[in-house]
């Protein structure tokens, strides 16, 4: 049922309000996001409240499916005071070219949280998407920006960071994420 709302303050409201992040063991995030068909004010606002949602986390990197929403989209930010960046959204993502070079970066993830695990990737990427302005782009990054794009795109095929160990090593990781977290989500005595 609609609500009225002369003033416009719900939607003000709604639009400042934090996205659920979503976290192993939800099957969604195995899930393939489908491609985005139109770049409209809907989409600005959805992309809004994601970076308001990782900036909260804090993280530098958001895809969309990890606030349930199976589309191909993700944000990336990782400015910091001594090296300021800009924040990125990534629509329809398709990486065109690899480096040789490899970097190794100690990667983490909102939806796994406190897991940790040094991975190595392509050092620099050639990246073609859509912009939030919905102009096709191609750009190459470099560095903890070609990590963090390579770390969310796998997000939107459904595969996780920790999917890039031996499955021995994965599932180890997994099962103790899953008893740490049962342990602190149980009642205490
Ligand atoms: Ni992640």
């Amino acid at each position: 049922m609609p609500l009225v709302d002369p003033a416009g303050f719900l939607n003000y409201f709604n639009s400042m309000e934090k996205l659920e992040i979503i976290k192993v063991p939800n099957s969604l995030l195995r899930t393939k996001s489908n491609p985005i068909e139109r770049v409209d004010d809907d989409l600005r606002e959805f992309i809004d409240a994601m970076f308001q949602t990782m900036y909260d986390a804090p993280g530098v990197g958001l895809a969309a499916i990890q606030v349930a929403e199976p589309i191909r989209l993700f944000i990336a930010d990782i400015s910091t005071e001594e090296e300021p960046d800009k924040p990125y959204a990534f629509i329809n993502p398709e990486i065109v070219h690899r480096s040789e070079e490899m970097r190794t970066h100690e990667e983490g993830c909102l939806s796994l949280p406190e897991v940790f695990v040094e991975l190595e990737r392509p050092n620099s990427c050639v990246v073609r998407y859509i912009d939030r302005e919905g102009k096709q782009q191609e750009e190459t990054f470099e560095g903890m920006m070609s990590t963090v794009i390579q770390h969310e795109l796998d997000h939107l095929n459904g595969t996780l960071f920790v999917d890039h160990l031996s499955r021995l090593k994965r599932d180890r990781i997994i099962k103790k994420y899953l008893k740490d977290r049962k342990n602190e989500n149980a009642d205490p005595i």
